[in-house]
């Protein structure tokens, strides 16, 4: 049973206040567990709770959450049983009493769900991954790897937020990574060539002065091919131009390009980028209020790319099944901190499953050391993971992990490959 429950404050890779907590149960069992924080959050995620005092951390302090922590859901949750995460995750539910989690914060919950499995599983003496997924958990996820960064995670202008790598012709999750890291360090080395700064963005990728896709786009693939890789067999291209960032009044407002597209001319723009690059996955291609140009672009390119829900789903199993029944996406953006739980993440996961969606377990732009995702990517079997460049500890922790995690399966470890995106060939 859970016998402590402690929460504090601590930094995010941003250098931003967030929750991490630690669970003890009565066996000694430990788990912690330290919260995510997005920069280009949907509009329906869970909340994020921040003191707002000025005085402490320009406003985003969680001491707030950190007490709702230490106090309420101490007192409700001390004594329950670690195994039982749904009943456990139903109590913090209750126990919030908004539908978004805005009275003790998605950070505070989250933090007491997460931790409080990895102590029940460190009760059973087994990995994360094991105690959620089971025996069958042993399918290691492509990494999509995010090498040019832009928009909210940026200072330059390029309009859309990541340009990612997905190296889907390898044969392990550790070959995976040398293949990325290969290309991560061509690419520098291009960037510097061509006198562009190759300082990086707040998920440690590259964050040139460009200001098109089809320039990020041909810097990324001339970087596989001068590695020695093919572009769309060896690894293939995946954005996330997180759209609804700059749809306004009915139009994409691309202010780095300087030019505005309507809801027709996004979705031919992207079709006339996927048929001219090896692209087999878009994220929020469009904007989380374009439900229509979701539908238009489904159309469109559904059939044959990978187009993934993350601002318009949230991790929400209601707004997701929504869109399984109107067409929206073919794929869903798993982050724990939209949501907010455990529990409700893997219901989310299923539900995306039982439709034939595809599932990519996500981190967020500002990340910890916590490497959580990383198991439940494996968990989950979901066969794909976001979790940003190879440089910078936060986003290398999770890779990191999944190279542990791939060692410990030994002969049972299978990478997804080019299936796990729904590719045929
Ligand atoms: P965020 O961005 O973590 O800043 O919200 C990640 C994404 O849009 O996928
Ligand atoms: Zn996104």
């Amino acid at each position: 049973a859970i016998a402590r429950i402690t929460g504090r404050e601590i930094v995010d890779s941003r250098g931003n206040p967030t929750v991490e907590v630690d669970v003890e149960l009565t066996d000694g069992s430990l788990g912690r567990a330290a919260v995510p924080s997005g920069a280009s959050t949907g509009a329906r995620e869970a909340v994020e709770l921040r003191d707002e005092d000025p005085g402490r951390f320009h406003g985003k302090g969680v001491q707030g959450a950190v007490g709702f922590v230490n106090g309420e859901i101490a007192d409700a949750v001390l004594g329950l049983e670690a195994e039982e995460q749904a009943v456990l995750d139903g109590v913090l539910i209750e126990l919030d009493g908004t539908a978004n989690k805005a009275r003790l914060g998605a950070n505070a919950i989250l933090g007491v769900s997460l931790a409080v499995a990895k102590a029940a599983a460190a009760a059973h003496r087994l990995p994360l991954y094991r105690y959620v997924g089971g025996v069958d958990a042993r399918l290691l996820p492509v990494p999509m790897m995010n090498i040019v960064n832009g928009g909210a995670h940026a200072d330059n202008p390029l309009d859309f937020q990541e340009f990612m790598i997905a190296p889907i012709g390898a044969a392990t999750f550790a070959e995976a990574v040398r293949m990325g890291s290969e290309v991560f360090h061509t690419l520098r080395r291009d960037l510097l060539a061509a006198g562009h700064s190759t300082a990086v963005g707040d998920e440690g990728g590259f964050a040139p002065n460009l200001r098109t896709a089809d320039e990020a786009l041909e810097f990324v693939l001339g970087a596989i091919e001068r590695t020695g890789y093919k572009p769309g067999q060896d690894i293939t291209l995946v954005m996330d131009p997180a759209t609804s960032e700059f749809f306004r009044d009915g139009v994409y407002d691309y202010t780095g390009e300087g030019l505005r597209r309507t809801v027709q001319e996004q979705v031919d723009y992207l079709a006339d980028l996927v048929a001219r690059y090896p692209v087999a996955s878009i994220e929020d291609p469009m904007a989380e209020d374009d439900l229509d140009g979701w539908r238009l672009l489904m159309t469109r390119l559904g059939d044959h790319c990978q187009l993934t829900g993350d601002d318009v789903f949230c991790t929400n199993e209601a707004l997701l099944r929504e869109g399984i029944r109107t067409g929206v996406a073919n794929s869903v953006l798993v982050k724990v901190n939209q949501i907010g739980t455990l529990t409700e993440t893997l219901a989310t996961v299923g539900a995306a499953h039982r439709a034939g969606y595809t599932v990519v377990m996500s981190h967020r732009s500002g990340e910890t050391e916590d490497t959580t995702i990383a198991d439940l990517a494996v968990a989950t079997g979901c066969g794909q993971i976001k979790t940003g460049s190879l440089s910078r500890s936060d986003r290398t922790a999770k890779y990191n992990q999944l190279i542990r995690i791939e060692e410990e399966l030994g002969a049972q470890a299978r990478y997804a490959g080019r299936e796990a995106l729904g590719l045929r060939r």
